[in-house]
Formats: structure tokens, C-alpha cells, sequence
């Protein structure tokens, strides 16, 4: 180790090039999804029919319905390689050992008093959760895009309306997502460790 290096510098969290690629990827191509669905969705609200529950312009995307699927499905590429191309490369590089919640950050849920710890372990747990649901949306998504081909999706979920909901239920859990990801992450690292995923 450098000893002429100042203790604080050596300290700073630094990120893999592959994961910085990653979670920025994901970050536009969510908040295209996000916002290319809502109108989607304000086109035949799932809730309530035409007349239903309506999403403002301000948190949509294309400006009518063909718009909002040109967004959708052009972004759906981004986001739907972004993630494979991560799981690819987590396998090839074995980060899937280390870098998701283990048996030491449920052991630290229940033992430790160290509240950066407690935060770290959390943080690990929602980002690590994250993962299933983007999968369901992805999952969702392709029954929704190919339901001839892909019949067996529709019927997995009972009914198309069925499907629209647990589709559109990626719009909450990815808001929540953010907003608890953010404070976790700054809550255990920092802006050091926020500013090191850039
Ligand atoms: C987390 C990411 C995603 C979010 C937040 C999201 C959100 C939405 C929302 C809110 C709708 C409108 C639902 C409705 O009212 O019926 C929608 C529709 C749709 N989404 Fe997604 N979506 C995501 C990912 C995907 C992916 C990965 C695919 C494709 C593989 C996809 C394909 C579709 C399709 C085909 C529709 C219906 C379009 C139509 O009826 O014209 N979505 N999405």
C-alpha cells in the first residue's frame, strides 16, 4: 500500500466501467419506460376505462398514443440488452458472488448496532430485489408485445386486464425503487459512493 497516499483518498469507493455502463443505461431507459407507458396507458386507463384515472402531460412521453409506443418499444431494446448483457457479464466475472445480498447482510439485520452496516445491508437488499422486478416487467412486457406467439404469458396472468395491472405495477415499484435507492445508497456510502457509479 502507498503511504505517501492521504488515508481519506484511499478510502473512496471506485466501480467497475461494466457496472457504470450498466446503471446508467438503466437509468434513461426506466425513465423512458416509465414515462412512454404512463401514455400508454392514459390512451385506455387500466383504472377506470376512458373516462378514468388519467396521468398529467407532464409525466408522459410521445404526446399520444403511437408516440408513446414508438418511445416504448424503441426503449424496451435498451433496457431489456442492458439487462441481459449485465447478467452475461456478472456470470462471466463472478460478481454474482459478492455483489448481491448474502447471508452476512441478514446476519447484520439481526446482530449489528452499527447503523452504516444496518443502511449497507438494506441498500444490498433493495437493489437486489430490484432485479426480480424488472424481470416481471420484462416478462409482462413481451406478453403484452407478441400475445399471439406469446399466449402462454397471457393465460399465466388469467386475463389481459390481469396482465396490463401487474404490467403497470412496474410503475410504482420503480418509483419507490429510486427514491429508496438513492437515500440508501447515500445513507450507507455517501456521496462518494453515488458519485462513484458515475
Ligand atoms: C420497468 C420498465 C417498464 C415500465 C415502467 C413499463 C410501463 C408500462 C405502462 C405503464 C404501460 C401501459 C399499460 C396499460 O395501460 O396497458 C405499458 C405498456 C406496454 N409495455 Fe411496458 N413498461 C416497462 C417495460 C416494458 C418492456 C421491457 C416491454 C417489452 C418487452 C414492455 C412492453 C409493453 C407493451 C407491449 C405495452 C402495451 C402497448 C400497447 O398496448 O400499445 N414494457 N408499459
Amino acid at each position: 500500500m502507498d503511504s505517501t497516499v492521504p488515508a481519506k483518498s484511499r478510502k473512496l469507493p471506485t466501480q467497475a466501467i461494466g457496472a457504470k455502463i450498466f446503471h446508467s443505461c438503466n437509468i434513461i431507459s426506466l425513465f423512458i419506460m416509465l414515462t412512454s407507458g404512463l401514455q400508454i396507458y392514459n390512451a385506455n386507463p387500466v383504472f377506470g376505462g376512458r373516462a378514468g384515472l388519467h396521468i398529467p402531460p407532464l409525466f408522459t412521453l410521445g404526446g399520444w398514443l403511437a408516440g408513446g409506443r414508438h418511445w416504448h418499444f424503441a426503449a424496451m431494446w435498451l433496457f431489456s440488452l442492458n439487462l441481459l448483457w449485465y447478467g452475461i457479464y456478472v456470470v462471466i466475472t463472478r460478481r454474482w458472488r459478492h455483489r448481491f445480498v448474502n447471508i452476512n447482510d441478514i446476519k447484520a439485520l439481526q446482530k449489528t448496532q452499527n447503523s452504516k452496516r444496518l443502511s449497507y445491508a438494506w441498500h444490498r437488499i433493495v437493489y437486489t430485489a430490484i432485479i426480480p422486478i424488472l424481470l416481471l416487467a420484462l416478462f409482462t412486457g413481451i406478453g403484452m408485445y407478441k400475445p399471439a406467439q406469446f399466449y402462454w404469458i397471457v393465460d399465466a396472468f388469467g386475463s389481459w386486464e390481469a396482465l396490463r395491472i401487474v404490467h403497470f405495477s412496474s410503475v410504482p415499484s420503480v418509483i419507490l425503487f429510486v427514491l429508496i435507492h438513492r437515500k440508501l445508497g447515500r445513507k450507507a456510502g455517501g456521496e462518494q459512493l453515488t458519485d462513484s457509479m458515475f
